[in-house]
């Protein structure tokens, strides 16, 4: 397998795809206002790869690429790893290696501390993104194809924007994909949720009464660094760091100006600052729930200090909407490469599935090996209470031996096994995604729990749980080939 090297950024990762026939180009000129957002997400729909867009109308000179996360297989594919759940253990097993008894075991963890240090970020004095500079008295953002993805959108929208911050109080570097809307040539508004990492810097800053907070923006980059900004890293892991992992070869950072380090492959890079005192209403927008979040909260306005890119540059935008879009597949992603911390924190967790028709915050259904009464419950409250697992609405518990993935047989469990009195809880008044549409007001609604494990003696009024129904081996053994020699040109019955 042809690796890509993560050290090159997005025009290489579009070759990259292109050259697997998981990229199309489109000629004909479209604007990235709605055409844009609606071909790309009628692709995805359609089962279909990348796309780059050859020609924007009213964007001379650039070119727009989307649907970047086309499956979960491409980005494992580009990243040399046969599954995501290698990344986490990448860390995992050197915390497991301390206690190495033996030589070799020693070599081994040795080895793989090494490895760790290839993960962390480097300083470079050099970016291809210094090409071009447009300073922020020159309206900048005016000449970027930002996409407006909805009628009913407040504006033009960056959609996947990698923004970067320093925490002020001890100068961890985060760097989170946050919607930002633009107001004109030189503001647009940072809509990261409170429960994020910009929005706990940002706090941050005010508790210190600075008066403004260094801010960049980066658009495109290699995929494992779009991939760790959209991950939820907890606090203090440095972001940069964690984008290494994912990488399997550290960041190459270039220091701005306004002191933010940002990765020296960005294609798009945009220098600012937020002012604590200015903040501004944004959206509608229609966004990954499949409603328009409509505006209700205000957050921080920022502004243009200049903007860099690489010549020719290329625009990536994201689409959101009613799933499964190319987001579905970030989360997707993000599931996968945290199911080793998780099952590391949580033992009894078996398998760990965020399906994508339940929005990633809406619904997990959770696997796991019952030992003691209540451990449904324990497992639950632990989500709740963990980074941002804690935002998922609806929890489901069910035994080890129900596949999280097979949906069939997680209704199966929910029906058979659960008692509504015993088996359900309500959590109310409590924090909730801040898009979620249900919610009784911002960021603060209730939690349910579905307990659908069978029960124990002690859960169950000290009552057995029934057992399964369960073939005569011996009678299996005799009907199955017969069974199977019987039907084999009979081509199924659509039966429901
Ligand atoms: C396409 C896309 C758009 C997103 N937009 C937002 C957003 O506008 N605000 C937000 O808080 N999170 C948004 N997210 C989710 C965050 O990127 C995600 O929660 C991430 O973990 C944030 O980084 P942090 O944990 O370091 O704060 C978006 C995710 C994707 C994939």
């Amino acid at each position: 397998m042809i690796l890509l090297n993560p050290l090159l950024g997005i025009k290489e990762y579009v070759e990259w795809l292109e050259e697997r026939e998981l990229l199309v180009r489109v000629k004909e000129p479209l604007s990235p206002i709605l055409e844009i957002p609606y071909f790309l997400r009628k692709v995805m729909y359609s089962s279909g790869p990348a796309v780059l867009f050859e020609s924007v109308k009213g964007f001379e000179g650039w070119r727009v690429c989307g649907n970047l996360f086309p499956s979960v297989f491409t980005i494992s594919s580009a990243l040399g790893i046969n599954s995501f759940e290698e990344i986490s253990e990448r860390l995992i097993s050197l915390i497991t290696h301390q206690q190495a008894q033996g030589i070799t075991e020693k070599i081994k963890a040795f080895s793989d501390a090494s490895k760790l240090l290839g993960y962390f970020p480097k300083k470079v004095n050099k970016a291809e993104f210094e090409e071009k500079v447009i300073e922020g008295k020159d309206n900048p953002l005016d000449k970027i194809p930002f996409f407006k993805t909805w009628p009913m959108d407040g504006g033009r929208y960056a959609t996947f924007p990698m923004v970067i911050t320093k925490d002020p109080a001890k100068g961890i570097i985060n760097m989170g994909v946050y919607r930002v809307m633009i107001v004109n040539g030189r503001k647009g508004i940072i809509h990261w949720q409170v429960h994020k990492r910009g929005a706990m810097a940002y706090s941050v800053t005010k508790e210190m009464k600075a008066k403004e907070m260094p801010v960049a923006i980066i658009i495109g980059s290699d995929p494992g660094t779009m991939i760790s900004a959209v991950s939820p890293v907890p606090y203090p892991i440095d972001k940069m760091l964690f984008a290494g992992m994912v990488r399997g070869r550290g960041v190459e950072l270039f220091e701005l100006d306004n002191g933010i380090p940002v990765p020296s492959n960005s294609e798009i890079v945009i220098e600012g600052s937020v002012r604590v005192d200015e903040l501004a209403s944004e959206g509608p927008f229609g966004d990954h729930w499949g409603y328009y979040d409509t505006p209700t909260e205000m957050y921080p306005v920022f502004t243009v200090e200049r903007v860099y890119m690489r010549e020719n540059p290329i625009y990536y935008g994201s689409v959101t909407g009613l799933p499964p879009l190319e987001d579905a597949v970030m989360g997707k992603i993000v599931e996968k490469m945290f199911k080793p911390f998780i099952k590391l924190l949580l033992p009894e967790v078996v398998d760990i599935s965020y399906p994508v028709y339940g929005i990633f915050q809406g619904m997990v259904v959770v696997s796991i090996k019952k030992r003691y009464p209540g451990q449904a419950k324990k497992v639950m409250n632990a989500l709740w209470g963990l980074a941002q697992s804690s935002l998922t609405k609806i929890v489901i518990v069910v035994d080890e031996d129900i596949d999280v993935n097979n949906l069939d047989k997680v209704i199966w469990a929910v029906s058979s096994n659960v008692e509504p009195q015993r088996d359900v809880v309500v959590i109310p008044y409590t924090h909730t995604d801040a898009l979620d549409p249900a919610s009784i007001s911002h960021s603060y609604g209730g939690k349910l729990g579905i307990d659908a494990t069978r029960k124990l003696p002690e859960e169950n009024f000290g009552r057995e749980w029934p057992k399964i129904v369960e073939d005569d081996k011996n009678v299996k053994e005799k009907i199955d080939p017969l069974v199977e020699k019987l039907l084999k040109s009979f081509k199924g019955l659509d039966r429901f």
